[in-house]
């Protein structure tokens, strides 16, 4: 067997790492639509099982094949139950949460693989350059990166799921980067030794780890609750980034595939996010959003105009073209699926009905998407909104369900303005416009918005599930 593993087994490691990353990468391409992203997952996940069967099967350390086998097999066998059971069992609404808790279990194994790693160096290389090689610092990179990315994630979840608030103390940013000048200090020193053998300085590894800790706790305590998709799509990157360490470290193509790639999506997505809420990301780690704008409620001398059910309904059913808006306040409302009998109503009295897909629309990264898809609207309904806005000028009625900054002229208009910049759907170009929410009570930018006094602007006040209820029934009655 030993000669086997050595002549053939090592080759046919090298191609199986190789084949996972290809199915990684395919995978994360068909991830960006929702009819591929089903069979893109499970292709992904499949490449990971190779690479783990091949890892188990042919992976060696010093000629010497993987011990430990069965304490592996039923370490992966306790693992896939638990992420099987969860992954089941939540609601859509707590994903979120989910990717952020399953995230976090990626930083922390990446962090065990440093501390594990730290005690190996390779002593020849020590001899020859001390401590200051590139292994010792993919490590070392490793255990801060993966450690940070762990706790962070912890809190991140801990805030999603509403039982850790906000901590803002205007010190906290001065904390955060002493602590954080404090690690680098850290592996520096480390890096600077002149040792024996690298397990010399695992106190000093143990401490790092402590301060690590300590750190990914302190850096998301003050970011607040409704920026956290933001936060764990950048943890995101961080557990890519320390997990390819390893990927460096073991000189294992598909770790470092796979890191690379996570790493790289986190960041886009995270740049993108920023760039659609139109802030920093520095805004959103110690900055405070919302507020500000020329336009506050005293100044505003127009009025709004409410519109009944029953006029709402004739208006809808009699229109051609129906576009809807859906924002936080559908999914607060749980409203998705009765919004889906309104559609399916109007359409059946040969309405064409669109939905209006903002990418910031909601608290998370395609929130409008999942809401809908639960509630089963065709995905060719979804229209994103660079697309949807040339048509709006031929909407007979733009229906905004729930949204508020998405549809905030104030981006295009006011320079002041703490959205000013960020691409909206251009909702006031549309024939009409029935605006559904409880009352003029503002949006995630806390800042008032003109199209609810726009002359076009009908506001059909109350919670979007019980309002689209009464809705769907005079729909009916017509
Ligand atoms: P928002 O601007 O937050 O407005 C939601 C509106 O829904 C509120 O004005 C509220 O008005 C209404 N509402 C709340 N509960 C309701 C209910 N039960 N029934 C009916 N209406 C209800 O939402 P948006 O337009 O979707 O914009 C999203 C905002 O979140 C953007 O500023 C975006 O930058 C930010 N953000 C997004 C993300 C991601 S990744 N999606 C992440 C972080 C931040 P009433 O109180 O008057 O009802």
């Amino acid at each position: 067997m030993n000669q086997f593993a050595q002549t053939t087994g090592i080759p046919i490691l090298e191609i199986t790492y190789i084949i996972a990353s290809v199915f990684f990468i395919l995978g994360l391409k068909m991830l960006s639509h929702p009819l591929t992203a089903r069979r893109g997952n499970t292709l992904a996940a499949i490449g990971m099982g190779l690479a783990i069967v091949a890892t188990i099967l042919f992976h060696q350390r010093d000629g010497k094949p993987i011990g430990n086998i069965g304490y592996i097999l039923v370490a992966i066998g306790i693992g896939t139950a638990i992420g099987w059971i969860i992954a089941k069992r939540v609601k859509m609404t707590a994903m979120p949460q989910l990717v952020s808790f399953f995230n976090g279990m990626g930083g922390a194994a990446a962090a065990l693989i440093s501390m594990v790693e730290f005690q190996h160096v390779n002593p020849e290389l020590i001899a020859k350059s001390g401590m200051a090689n590139g292994q010792v610092l993919a490590i070392l990179l490793g255990l801060m990166i993966g450690t940070i990315s762990w706790t962070g994630s912890m809190i991140a979840f801990g805030k999603l799921d509403g039982w850790i608030g906000d901590m803002r103390i205007k010190a906290m940013k001065y904390v955060n980067l002493t602590v954080l000048a404090i690690l680098i200090g850290f592996i520096v020193y480390i890096m600077t030794r002149h040792v024996q053998a690298s397990s010399e300085l695992t106190p000093l590894i143990y401490i790092m780890f402590a301060i690590a800790v300590i750190y990914g706790v302190l850096f998301v305590m003050p970011i607040g609750g409704a920026d956290m998709p933001v936060v764990i799509s950048l943890l995101n990157s961080f557990t890519g980034v320390a997990a390819s360490m390893g990927g460096f470290l073991y000189n294992n193509q598909a770790m470092l595939t796979g890191g690379i790639l996570v790493g790289s999506a986190g960041t886009i997505l995270t740049i993108l996010m920023c760039r659609a809420m139109n802030r920093s990301l520095l805004n959103v780690i110690i900055g405070v959003f919302g507020g500000g704008g020329k336009v506050n409620s005293e100044e505003i001398l127009g009025s709004v105009k409410e519109i009944s059910i029953s006029d709402a309904a004739v208006l809808l059913s009699y229109s051609k073209k129906v576009v809807i808006v859906p924002g936080y306040g559908l999914a607060v409302a749980q409203a998705q699926h009765i919004c889906h009998e309104l559609d399916k109503l109007l359409e059946e009295k040969g309405v064409e009905v669109k939905y209006a897909i903002h990418p910031v629309a909601g608290r998370m990264p395609g929130h409008m998407n999942v809401l809908l898809a639960e509630a089963d609207v065709p995905y060719e309904q979804l229209i994103e909104s660079d697309e949807i806005n040339p048509d709006l000028p031929n909407t007979d009625i733009l229906v905004v369900i729930g949204a508020n900054d998405v549809v905030n002229p104030a981006a295009e208009d006011d320079p002041s303005s703490p959205i000013y910049g960020m691409p909206i759907i251009k909702a006031r170009d549309a024939r009409n416009i029935i605006v559904m929410k409880r009352g003029m009570g503002k949006g995630y930018a806390a800042i008032e918005n003109m199209l609810f006094y726009n002359d076009k602007t009908k506001m059909l006040f109350g919670d979007a599930k019980s309002t689209l209820q009464s809705l769907v029934n005079e729909v009916k009655s017509l």
